[in-house]
């Protein structure tokens, strides 16, 4: 076979409605590796938020017309070019990438492969490299998250949220979690958190604060109203790490509040790190492969649908109805 299928992005729009983006199912031409490649044949692809918002032309990276959107797989490998590494056909696989993974196969360097653990699910394995890379890119690389600190994620029962859940704890930090239902805070305890928190309560932030000394960290992929509210939180001199706007806003901060606690803003790309410095290339490689290994950043699955569903997949993110993450079959 010469061809692969894979869900095809003609015009960019919301996942449904009279607008909406062309996205559908297309007959693909396989390319012959290059040096360095790997060809792999993926069982299930990672959904997150950002792949809604490239879809509708609302992300930072805006690839040329017609893409395949998907940053994140796990599959097996089919072929490998000579100097690609170790990979064999055969060997189980995960891989980040910026584009493609909505596919039956994709094409990587041998270097964005990690070795799929035996202990985890293809749909886990699929949905561990961009929360991890995120978190780790937040809380290590920019946030020099420590030991015994406070840490605030929002959005905690989110694909993010509960990847920085997990990291915060293996950090051995006390992590307060904030999340909209029942089901996301419990699942946010699972991973790791001592404290939930309801943002309907109206006194959610008086709890926080009450005893805790603030936060010195907050992980903060939701944005808007919340985020105002949220930096009350930040103990003196703390860090407020801003992840993403989920709920649709960049929040504005104001300058007197920064000056009189002496906080901190910090912006987090967590996909440009190692482009802009590739000396992180091999500490970040290797937090993923111990963590992985390790088995405490094996990601919660909210649901699995099947490939051809991914614009249902996108609704259901937009309209805040996933817990942890949702996954596309493939292969499976
Ligand atoms: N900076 C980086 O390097 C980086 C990397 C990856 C992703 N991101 C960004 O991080 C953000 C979260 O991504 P994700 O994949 O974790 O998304 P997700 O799984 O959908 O989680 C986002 C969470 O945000 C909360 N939320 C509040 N208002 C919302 C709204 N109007 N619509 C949807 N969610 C809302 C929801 O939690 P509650 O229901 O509990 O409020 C939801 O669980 C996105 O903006 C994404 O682009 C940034």
């Amino acid at each position: 076979m010469n061809h692969y299928r894979a869900m095809l992005c003609h015009r960019l729009g919301p996942p449904a409605g009279p607008e909406a983006a062309d996205f559908a199912m297309a007959e693909l031409p396989r390319a012959a590796l290059k040096p360095g490649q790997v060809r792999v044949g993926v069982q299930a692809a990672g959904v997150n938020f950002f792949d809604a918002l490239m879809l509708r032309g609302e992300y930072q990276f805006k690839p040329p017309l017609p893409f395949v959107p998907g940053a994140e797989a796990a599959g097996i490998v089919l072929e490998a070019a000579s100097d690609s590494g170790n990979w064999r056909p055969g060997d189980a696989v995960l891989l980040q990438c910026r584009l493609g993974a909505f596919a039956e196969e994709i094409v990587v360097p041998g270097e964005a492969l990690l070795r799929k653990p035996d202990a985890y699910s293809f749909a886990e394995a699929a949905a561990f490299p961009v929360g991890a890379t995120t978190a780790w890119g937040a809380l290590v690389a920019r946030g020099d998250l420590r030991a015994g600190e406070n840490l605030l994620v929002l959005g905690a029962g989110g694909g993010m949220g509960l990847a920085a859940v997990a990291l915060g704890a293996r950090l051995g930090a006390n992590v307060f979690a904030l999340a909209s239902s029942a089901e996301k805070r419990q699942a946010a305890l699972d991973a790791g958190a001592s404290i939930t928190l309801d943002p309907s309560d109206a006194d959610w932030l008086q709890k926080l604060r009450t005893g805790t000394g603030g936060m010195q960290v907050i992980f903060d992929p939701v944005g808007g109203a919340i985020s105002q509210q949220a930096l009350r939180a930040l103990a003196p001199q703390g860090r407020y790490l801003v992840v993403g706007f989920a709920a649709g806003e960049a929040p504005r901060f104001a300058a007197n509040r920064l000056l009189l606690s002496e906080a901190a803003i910090i912006g987090v790309r967590a996909g440009e790190q190692v482009r802009r410095n590739p000396a992180l290339a091999a500490p970040m490689r290797q937090a993923l492969q111990d963590w992985l290994t390790s088995d405490a950043g094996r990601p919660l699955i909210g649901a699995i649908l099947p490939l051809e569903n991914a614009n249902e997949a996108l609704l259901r993110l937009a309209q805040r109805q996933v817990l942890g993450k949702l996954v596309l079959r493939i292969g499976l």
